[in-house]
C-alpha cells in the first residue's frame, strides 16, 4: 500500500478534514450500533492531540441527493460521538463554502450525500471540499468501494491526500490474511443470493481450503446438486454457475461441505412449526431457513480445524431464533477456534452482536461491501485515488 499516512504529516494547527463511515443504523432517532464510531475514535483522538482543527465527514443511508432530509441528517451520529469522544462535535449543516473550526476543536458536517454530484464523484465537489482542508484523510474503510466526491475526487485536490490510521489498519490486516494466512483457510459465505457474492466465491476458490456456504446461497447449490429445496430462496438461474463453482473447487482441491440436514418451515410466523429434514428432503410448501444440527456440528469440526477463519454472513434467518441455531453454532466455533478469524458485513457484525463473541473474533472489519470487494481482491477506488497523490 503506497500511500500517505496521517501519522507522518504534521496535523498542528492544520485543517484536517476526515472523511469517516459513520454510516450507523438508527433505531427512532437514536444510534442503533455505534460500533463503527468506536472505530473511528482513536483517529478524532489523534488528529486532536496533535493539535489539528479537525472536520469529519460521512454518509448516512443513501438520501436523494440536492436536498436536506431530516430522516438521513447525521444529527444523531453528532450527539453519540460527542458522548464517546467525551467533549461537544458541532454540526455544521451547511458547510461547502467554509468551516469556522479552531485547533483542538472538532465539528461534523451534515450527509455528504445530501450534495448534489457526490455520488457521480463531481470533480467541482471534489474541489470545494479540498478547500476545506490543508490535509484530506481518507479514513471510511467501509466506504473506501465508493468513488465519490467525498471518498475519491476530494482526495485528488486537496493539498495532501493521505490515508487515516483505521483505514491503514484494515488493509493491512486484510492484506496480510488474503497473503500469507495460516492454514488451512475457511471461509464462511452466507447471505441471501449467489448473484451478488459471485465474483467473491471465485475469488476465494484461489485462497482457501474450505468453503462454508449457508443461507440462500447453499440453498442454491443443493438445488445444483440434485437435491429438493421446496419453496426455498435459491436462484435458479445460477444453478450450472453453482455447479461450475463446485467443480472448480474440485479442481483446486477445495473442499465445499454443503449441509446434510437443514431446518425448515412453511414460513417466518410465529404459527409456521420449525422443522429439521435432511438435505433434499424438504416439502413442496416448505423453505430452508437454517442449517440443521449435523452441519452444525460438521461446520463446527472444520472450524476449530482452520488456522485462518474470513467470515462474511450469517447461515440462516438468524434474526428469529427459531432459525438462529446454526448461525449461534457458527458465531461461538469462530470464537473458540484458535484460528485468526477476520468477520466483515452488517449482518455478520448483527450476528457477533448477538451471540455476543465480539471479544473472540481476532479482527472485525468496518468494511460491508468494500470488506466484499477486497475479497473479491479488486483495487478499491478511495485507495487508488490515495496512490496517485503519494506518486
Ligand atoms: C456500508 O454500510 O457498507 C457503507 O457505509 C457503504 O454504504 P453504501 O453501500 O450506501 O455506499
Amino acid at each position: 500500500m503506497n500511500v500517505k499516512t496521517m501519522s507522518d504529516q504534521k496535523l498542528k494547527n492544520r485543517r484536517v478534514l476526515i472523511r469517516m463511515d459513520l454510516n450507523a443504523p438508527l433505531d427512532k432517532g437514536l444510534v442503533a450500533s455505534d460500533a463503527r464510531l468506536r472505530a473511528a475514535l482513536p483517529t478524532v483522538r489523534q488528529a486532536l492531540d496533535e493539535g489539528a482543527a479537525v472536520i469529519l465527514m460521512s454518509h448516512l443511508g443513501r438520501p436523494r441527493e440536492g436536498a436536506f432530509d431530516a430522516a438521513h441528517s447525521m444529527r444523531p451520529v453528532a450527539r453519540r460521538l460527542a458522548e464517546l469522544l467525551g467533549r461537544p462535535i458541532r454540526l455544521e449543516p451547511d458547510w461547502l463554502d467554509g468551516v469556522d473550526v479552531r485547533p483542538g476543536e472538532v465539528c461534523l458536517v451534515e450527509n455528504v450525500r445530501f450534495n448534489n454530484g457526490e455520488k457521480a464523484n463531481d470533480p467541482e465537489l471534489g474541489r470545494r471540499m479540498a478547500r476545506l482542508c490543508d490535509v484530506f484523510v481518507m479514513d471510511a474503510f467501509g466506504t473506501a468501494h465508493r468513488a465519490h466526491a467525498s471518498t475519491h475526487a476530494v482526495a485528488r485536490f486537496a493539498p495532501i491526500a493521505c490515508a487515516g490510521p483505521l483505514l491503514t489498519r484494515e488493509f493491512r490486516t486484510l492484506g496480510q490474511a488474503l497473503r500469507a494466512p495460516a492454514r488451512p483457510v475457511t471461509a464462511i459465505v452466507g447471505g441471501s443470493k449467489v448473484s451478488t457474492k459471485l465474483t467473491m466465491l471465485h475469488a476465494l476458490l484461489g485462497r482457501v481450503d474450505r468453503l462454508i456456504l449457508g443461507g440462500g446461497i447453499a440453498n442454491s447449490f443443493l438445488a445444483a446438486t440434485g437435491r429438493n429445496v421446496g419453496a426455498s430462496l435459491h436462484e435458479p438461474d445460477l444453478l450450472q454457475e453453482a455447479r461450475d463453482i463446485l467443480r472448480e473447487a474440485e479442481l483446486a482441491g477445495v473442499d465445499i461441505p454443503l449441509p446434510v440436514d437443514t431446518v425448515c418451515a412453511t414460513g417466518l410466523s410465529d404459527q409456521a412449526q420449525a422443522r429439521e429434514r435432511d438435505a433434499g428432503d424438504v416439502a413442496a410448501d416448505e423453505m430452508i431457513l437454517d442449517i440443521g444440527p449435523r452441519t452444525s456440528r460438521n461446520y463446527t469440526d472444520i472450524l476449530m480445524d482452520s488456522g485462518t477463519i474470513l467470515w462474511n454472513g450469517p447461515v440462516g434467518v438468524f434474526e428469529c431464533d427459531r432459525f438462529g441455531q446454526g448461525t449461534r453454532a457458527i458465531s461461538l466455533a469462530v470464537a473458540e477456534s484458535p484460528a485468526y478469524s477476520i468477520a466483515g458485513g452488517g449482518d455478520t457484525l448483527a450476528a457477533i452482536d448477538k451471540y455476543g463473541v465480539a471479544e473472540d473474533i481476532s479482527y472485525i472489519s468496518t468494511g460491508g461491501g468494500a470488506f466484499m470487494e477486497f475479497m473479491e481482491g479488486k483495487k478499491l477506488p478511495a485507495l487508488a485515488a490515495l496512490e496517485e497523490r503519494a506518486m
